[in-house]
């Protein structure tokens, strides 16, 4: 199974949509193997965006995420990855997929509600940024996991 980090932004714990966000990635099946309330330090902020340096939009990327408390969270699931961004939906809310959260919840690039790690090193790095390995819990089973084989066939 893929893991993936996604955060819940500063907008999103404001206009009190934590728990509808977290709602959509657990009915797709995904499990939540890590979850905490922060805020993000400035350091913190500039290592996890540190790709986009120099570029027109990092200060305010960085004031941003900085400006309140974020929800972070590792996800795990079948390519949840892709999933999982999909869920969240395109950069620009204008350009979302309509059922997307961004698309259903959000108008502008910068408040857009949701992060989430665009490939499988990102999500590593930014996993780890966040989280301590000993805050990964693993031992406990979705109700998915329980009826549902690898293959998505149904346990007997
Ligand atoms: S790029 O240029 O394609 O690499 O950037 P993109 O992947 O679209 O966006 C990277 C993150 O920057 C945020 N973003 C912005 N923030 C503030 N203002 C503007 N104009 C802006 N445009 C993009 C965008 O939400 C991405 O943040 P994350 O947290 O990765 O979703």
């Amino acid at each position: 199974m893929e893991r993936t980090f996604v955060a819940i932004k500063p907008d999103g714990v404001k206009r009190g949509l934590i728990g509808r966000i977290i709602q959509r990635f657990e009915d797709k099946s995904y499990k939540i193997v890590a979850i905490k309330m922060m805020n993000v330090t400035p350091e913190i902020a500039a290592k996890h965006y540190e790709e986009h340096f120099g570029k027109p939009f990092y200060p305010e990327l960085i004031d941003f995420i900085t400006s309140g408390p974020i929800v972070a969270m590792v996800v795990e699931g079948r390519n949840a990855i892709k999933g999982v961004r999909h869920i969240v939906g395109s950069t620009r809310p204008d350009e979302a997929d309509v059922g997307s959260i961004r698309a259903d919840f959000s108008s502008y690039s910068t408040t857009n509600l949701v992060h989430a790690s665009d490939c499988p090193d990102s999500a590593e790095r930014e996993m780890h940024l966040y989280f301590n390995d000993n805050e990964l819990c693993e031992n406990y089973k979705t109700m998915f996991e329980l009826i549902i084989d690898d293959h998505g066939g149904f346990k007997q």
